[in-house]
């Protein structure tokens, strides 16, 4: 049985089984999808004998996107501009990694927010970690023509701001937030800030073009302090939901030969797993 897995430490918490079962079920396909613990230690020998694990692909989380990257045989433009895969398979036996939560992303705000991104000019994102770069990219690779990333720690927007080497991109603090939240026509929260309960960021919502949409990358819960904020100001919001599922589409494709669908069954299903793991 072709089987797939996604690879963690921990991996327990991930929705991707319940995704890719999904599509299985609904496809009617022989196939079956895992959580596999990698364990740090273990983790180069792993990725790099990947075809000994009789897995035909897998899904790579936290904290092994870069190592899993790294020993790749070979590497698709996305997972070698970001030096981290969230995707792997075999190519002749050959192990191949792709990051597709650029495409994810996109994809999400594409089916949520049609035309948005012929309405930026300007886009904001809070954040400067690893789910920042992946948003970055996306959007630099869809032509945003002004980018304003802020973060907490401002030396962190910076050296990610470098190592883009986009001029497009302009790094700063959380001080500079009510004046690149005012000529933002697109808001993304990439910040942990928000997720499962925690505080949130607090947003001067006020000072925000009426007509913006904003986005998050959590999605637990599925209405965040930001999102909710933003909500409340008039504006048009989009989860972190269908980053998720969408980012899941080419591994399936890849591994089972079907390109699966991302619709409200798909979120309806993941919605009441979430509410079940909670
Ligand atoms: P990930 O790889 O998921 O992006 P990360 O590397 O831990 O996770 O980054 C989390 C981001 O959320 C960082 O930008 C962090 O800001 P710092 O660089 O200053 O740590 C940001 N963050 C987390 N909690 C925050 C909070 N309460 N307020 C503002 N920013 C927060």
């Amino acid at each position: 049985m072709r089987t797939a897995c996604v690879t963690g430490w921990p991996v327990a918490h991930s929705r991707s089984p319940a995704i890719h079962r999904f599509w299985l079920a609904r496809h009617g396909i022989e196939g079956d999808y895992v959580a596999y613990l990698v364990a740090p230690e273990t983790a180069d020998a792993f990725y790099r004998n990947f075809e000994a694990s009789g897995f035909v692909g897998a899904n790579v989380t936290l904290p092994h996107k870069e190592i899993a990257a790294h020993v790749a045989a070979h590497k698709t433009p996305a997972a070698e501009r970001l030096g981290a895969a969230n995707t792997l398979w075999l190519d002749q036996a050959q192990l191949v990694a792709d990051n597709t939560d650029g495409i994810g992303f996109l994809a999400s705000l594409d089916q949520r927010a049609p035309g948005w991104a012929e309405r930026t000019e300007c886009a904001l994102i809070l954040g400067a970690g690893g789910a920042t770069r992946a948003v970055l990219d996306a959007l630099l690779s869809r032509g945003v023509p002004r980018i304003d990333l802020l973060n907490r720690t401002e030396a962190r927007a910076h050296e990610l701001a470098a190592f883009f080497g986009d001029g497009r991109v302009t790094p700063g603090s959380l001080q500079g937030l009510a004046a690149a939240l005012s000529r933002a026509d697109l808001v993304v929260n990439a910040t942990s800030a928000g997720l499962h309960g925690a505080p949130g960021l607090d947003l001067p919502w006020d000072t925000a073009k009426p007509d913006a949409l904003a986005t998050d990358l959590v999605y637990v819960p599925l209405k965040t302090p930001f999102l909710a904020g933003a909500e409340a100001a008039g504006l048009a919001t989009v989860d972190g939901l269908g980053m998720l599922l969408h980012q899941a589409v080419p591994g399936f494709e890849r591994w089972f030969g079907v390109r699966p669908q991302v619709d409200e069954e798909l979120r309806r299903h993941i919605l009441a797993d979430l509410a079940r793991a909670a």
